[in-house]
């Protein structure tokens, strides 16, 4: 489905984790906090826009620590979000700018799982999930109760579906 966010860009995201996001939104809300959607669905195409812009502005590096390899992005899923924040009115988008507000991000963490997603890339598995800490990328999946679990025990989506980097493992044996 489509949306619009504030700073009137579309954004394409699957109907559930919109729904799902709108409940999160005004929970939220209710606390003073304030969020929106950057992107949701992102097309293989949108993705290598990402990845020029970002490789324009930060650099190579920055690109492989944030930016997913086009066909390769949850975000081709429409059930991976990228909030922003609204601070006493103003606007706050720029990655940059938004890890500025961790007492902010936590508070929407904090509030994730009662909706059904988690936050994606956490801090300190960077290598598990072969991204950087993003505060503002969650991901929907939908149950409340594997959201919770996931959440509570600070673990990554890989690690949840059994999913970690084999590199270290040896071929099984015979
Ligand atoms: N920022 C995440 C890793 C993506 O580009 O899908
Ligand atoms: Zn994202």
């Amino acid at each position: 489905m489509k949306a619009t966010n504030s700073l009137g860009d579309d954004i394409e995201v699957e109907r559930a984790a919109y729904d799902a996001y709108l409940e999160l939104k005004d929970d939220l809300a209710k606390d003073g906090v304030f969020i929106d959607l950057d992107s949701a669905r992102r097309s293989i195409a949108a993705q290598q826009d990402i990845v020029v812009r970002f490789t324009e502005k930060y650099g190579e590096d920055y690109v492989k620590r944030y930016v997913a390899v086009p066909g390769y992005s949850e975000h081709h899923t429409g059930l991976a979000l990228d909030l922003y924040l609204n601070i006493d009115g103003e606007d706050v988008y720029l990655n940059e700018d938004m890890v500025q507000h961790p007492e902010i991000w936590a508070k929407i963490h904090a509030k994730l799982a009662d909706h059904g997603f988690i936050l994606r890339y956490l801090e300190g598995k960077e290598d598990i999930t072969g991204y950087s800490y993003e505060p503002w990328h969650i991901r929907y999946v939908g149950d409340v109760s594997v959201a919770k679990e996931i959440m509570e025990k600070g673990i990554t989506l890989e690690e949840y579906l059994g999913k970690l980097p084999t590199t270290d493992v040896a071929p099984p044996e015979g």
